[in-house]
Order: structure tokens, then C-alpha cells, then sequence
């Protein structure tokens, strides 16, 4: 069932626990990430990014489908709107009846970052959405993006004070996209950052860890866990593997059931993880 979105990552985050946060492009995403939940017994965010809803060419049809698989879970999900630069978006997002998004001003200079993300605050906390922003840039999105971006405690904590965000994406050590798991966080930082943010923390690009990486991020004190590339990976490889062996399929299904079950166990596989974080 969809819970609110804020209260599941602040009880999260008192509590130790990851969150895992998948992107969807398709309904197979969402039926596979709320499949992988139910089977772990957790709860789950489905995600859609402002690059899916441009890959769609509109918000609402992948929306709806999402926050009606996300309502028939018998676990706890939200619905969330990933990587939005454009503050339109954020508004019809809000309309959908989406009740978490990230504004992602991080390619702005600070000051700019804090005005922009502070006015979309505004605007989402008077329709009772929760806002997840972005401080020190993330490695490898669109080449934008440093990979050696840190973000930095101190401005964190006061980003938060001036914007009243709800959760905090930080830029640790991982880098968006990554197929392979040898992403180095810096988990010393990951605990200052917990200890000065009071927000729940955000992990992006969480497909360049491996499972020790998944477990540790959790336990230094990230609480959502944002994970994309990792399940594409699992889902492309099953379709291919369908595709090779029988040149003569043409049914759809025949390929993409398959994948919705490669994306379940690799959602399931990287909750088991986070749980196992939480010391569960
Ligand atoms: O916002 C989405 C995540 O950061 C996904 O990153 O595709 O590298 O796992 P990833
Ligand atoms: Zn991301």
C-alpha cells in the first residue's frame, strides 16, 4: 500500500535501516520491485526519473501504472519522482498524486541550489509531498558530474537548515551507472554526514556497489538506497538470453517476463543486503 513517504525514511533512519529505491522505465520495473519487496518482507520506493518521463514523453501514463502497483502492495511503497531539474515536472508530479520527489539543482552553484530548491520546498510541503535534494555533486551523470565530488558536512547540515528538505542525496564516492561493483565509499564521511545532517541520507548510483558496500553504506548511516543500472543490467541479460537462443520469438512476453523475473531477484537480492545492514 502506498505509506507517506517522509515518515517511512525518518523511521528508517532512527531506526538504521536502507531503504531500497529502484528506478522504473517500464511496469515490468514496478511489478518486479513490489514482487522483490513482498518477497523480503520490506518496504520499497519506485522511482521514475525526469529521464524516463522525457523517454515516455509524459509523466502521467507511467505514473498512474506505478502508484497502482505501488497501492496493491502488500507491502509498504512510495512513489517517487527522481532527478527532476525542471520544476514543471515537480508540479504535475505533484498532481499525479506523487508524494516524494528529488529537485536536483546540484549542477547550479550553491547559492542558486539553495534558492531553487528552497521555492520547490515551498511547493511541495503546502500539498504534503516530501523533497529529497542533491549537495556535492555525484560522479558520472551525463559526464556533468565529478567523479571525485565529496560533499561536505558543514554545508550539508546548513543546506538542509536553508532549504528544509526532507532527505539529503550526498556525494560519498559512487558514480551513476556503474555495471561494475568497485565503487569505494568513504564511509568515514557517510558517519560525519549522519551525525551533522538531520535528514535521512540518500545514496545515489548504489549499482557500483558490491554487496559488503551495500551492507556497510547502511550501517555508516545512509538510509536510502538508490539502485538503477544494476537491476537494467539483470533485465537486459535475460532478454538477450531469450533472444539468442530462439531468433523466431516475437511475443514480447516471452522476453519480458523473463526479465521481470531477473529484476525481481536483483531487487530482492539487494534488499536482502540492506536488511542485512540494519543488523536484521
Ligand atoms: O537516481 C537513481 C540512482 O542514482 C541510480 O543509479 O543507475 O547508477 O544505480 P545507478
Ligand atoms: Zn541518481
Amino acid at each position: 500500500s502506498l505509506v507517506n513517504p517522509g515518515t517511512l525514511l525518518t523511521e528508517a533512519a532512527r531506526t538504521g535501516r536502507g531503504i531500497g529505491a529502484f528506478n522504473v522505465i517500464q511496469l515490468e520495473h514496478a511489478e518486479a520491485f513490489v514482487a522483490a519487496a513482498e518477497a523480503v518482507g520490506v518496504p520499497v520506493i519506485l522511482q521514475i526519473s525526469q529521464n524516463a518521463v522525457d523517454y515516455h514523453g509524459a509523466l502521467r501514463p507511467l505514473a498512474a501504472a506505478t502508484l497502482a502497483v505501488a497501492g496493491e502492495a502488500s507491502v509498504p511503497a512510495v512513489v517517487h519522482l527522481d532527478h527532476a531539474e525542471r520544476a514543471e515536472l515537480v508540479v504535475e508530479a505533484i498532481a499525479c498524486g506523487i508524494g516524494s520527489v528529488m529537485f536536483d539543482a546540484s549542477r547550479m552553484s550553491y547559492a542558486d541550489n539553495v534558492a531553487a530548491t528552497a521555492q520547490v520546498v515551498a511547493r511541495c510541503h503546502a500539498a504534503g509531498v516530501a523533497v529529497e535534494a542533491e549537495l556535492g555533486e555525484i560522479g558520472g551523470k551525463d559526464g556533468a558530474h565529478a567523479p571525485g565530488a565529496r560533499t561536505d558536512p558543514r554545508q550539508a547540515a546548513a543546506f538542509v537548515n536553508d532549504t528544509g528538505v526532507d532527505s539529503l542525496a550526498v556525494a560519498v564516492g559512487t558514480s551513476h551507472a556503474m555495471t561494475t561493483h568497485d565503487a569505494v565509499v568513504d564511509l568515514e564521511l557517510v558517519a560525519a554526514l549522519r551525525a551533522a545532517v538531520p535528514v535521512p541520507l540518500v545514496l545515489h548510483g548504489s549499482s557500483g556497489l558490491d554487496d559488503a558496500g551495500l551492507t556497510a553504506v547502511v550501517r555508516a548511516g545512509i538510509t536510502k538506497v538508490n539502485v538503477g543500472t544494476r537491476l537494467n543490467v539483470a533485465m537486459t541479460h535475460a532478454i538477450r538470453r531469450v533472444l539468442d537462443a530462439d531468433p523466431a520469438v516475437v511475443d514480447p512476453r516471452k522476453y519480458l517476463s523473463p526479465a521481470r523475473t531477473a529484476m525481481t531477484e536483483e531487487a530482492a537480492i539487494v534488499l536482502r543486503r540492506l536488511r542485512s545492514g540494519a543488523g536484521e
